[in-house]
């Protein structure tokens, strides 16, 4: 499996602080979706034969817990807060003009692979509401018109990338 070797040396370093490995199993969950974007059925092998454990007892885990991804994401991160302020300051609204602009639903990602979108919880600056990170650049203020915006600047990077 193509792991970065940083994450390789955070997964060599992370087990042993565990007494046994089974409890290193969300631990290097989320070591592995953070270097791939999601979860593989080659990462489920891979992290079980790595802890001495079945398959079975790491997809349990990926089919549980709603934030590890087994698809792969776009080529763009949009993350859209939905707690408080955002929600109040048209949040849901924002993440509407999103899904309308790639023609996916949340959670997923446009059939062109340009951008996956999701909600998360706050985002720490309810004072800019409705808040909106692409991948890891913090956007403020983000109402319907400028998601159509920051859409079109996507669109086009990569239209342009394909060239
Ligand atoms: S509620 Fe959205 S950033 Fe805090």
């Amino acid at each position: 499996m193509n792991l970065k070797p940083d994450t390789l040396k955070r997964i060599d370093e992370v087990i042993p602080h565990y007494p046994n490995k089974r409890s290193a199993s969300l631990p290097l969950l989320h070591l592995v979706q953070e270097d791939l974007g999601y979860i593989s059925d080659e990462a489920v092998e891979w992290i079980a034969a790595k802890l001495g454990l079945q398959p079975i007892n790491i997809l349990e885990l990926v089919t549980f817990y709603p934030m590890f991804r087994r698809k792969p994401i776009g080529r763009r991160h949009i993350k859209v807060c939905r707690t408080l302020s955002c929600a109040l300051m048209g949040g849901y609204r924002t993440c509407a003009e999103f899904k309308k602009q790639f023609g996916c639903e949340l959670g997923e990602t446009s059939a062109d692979g340009e951008a996956t979108i999701e909600f998360v919880e706050c985002l720490a600056s309810c004072g800019t509401a409705p808040v909106v990170m692409i991948d890891e650049e913090l956007h403020q203020k983000v109402d319907a018109a400028k998601a159509a915006e920051l859409s079109e600047k996507i669109k086009q990077e990569g239209a342009a990338a394909r060239r």
